[in-house]
């Protein structure tokens, strides 16, 4: 009894530990071409300056070669957040709302992804939105 206790004890604080540290299971599905404007529509990272270990900086968190749908799904997702968005190859907002500055054509958002060359990533002021959903 004493030993199940302890036992689970131990894969609480361990359990815990690998899913922060290895971010959340998520999947995410694509929402389409929105416009982005000032203030961001997604505004989730207004204020931040950091996430995990990935660093923000004016609301988006930025990586000029390993930007992917994947990258910002971590990065968002240990924020908890409902959606994400990439924008100009290279920038990724969270929040949990979107589509504030409406939606646009599918061509305004034919970035390459700095770290994905097989994958969009918006375009200037331009986000390809995803929903994300937490699986654990
Ligand atoms: C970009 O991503 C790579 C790979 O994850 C990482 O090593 C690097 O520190 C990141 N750069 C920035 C500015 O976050």
């Amino acid at each position: 009894m004493q030993c199940k206790m302890l036992a689970l004890i131990t894969c609480a604080i361990l359990c815990a530990f690998l899913h922060s540290a290895a971010g959340r299971a998520v999947e995410f599905a694509y929402l389409g071409c929105f416009v982005d404007g000032s203030p961001r529509d997604l505004n989730g990272l207004y204020g931040v300056s950091r996430i995990g270990p990935f660093g923000v900086g004016s609301s988006t968190a930025s990586n000029s070669t390993a930007m992917s749908r994947e990258y910002c799904a971590d990065v968002c997702s240990l924020g908890g957040f409902a959606y994400f968005g990439v924008q100009a190859g290279v920038q990724c907002f969270c929040g949990n709302s979107y589509g504030s500055h409406g939606a646009v054509a599918e061509s305004n958002c034919g970035s390459t992804c700095s770290g994905n060359a097989a994958q969009k990533c918006g375009g200037s002021w331009r986000n390809s939105v995803f929903a994300l959903t937490y699986l654990s």
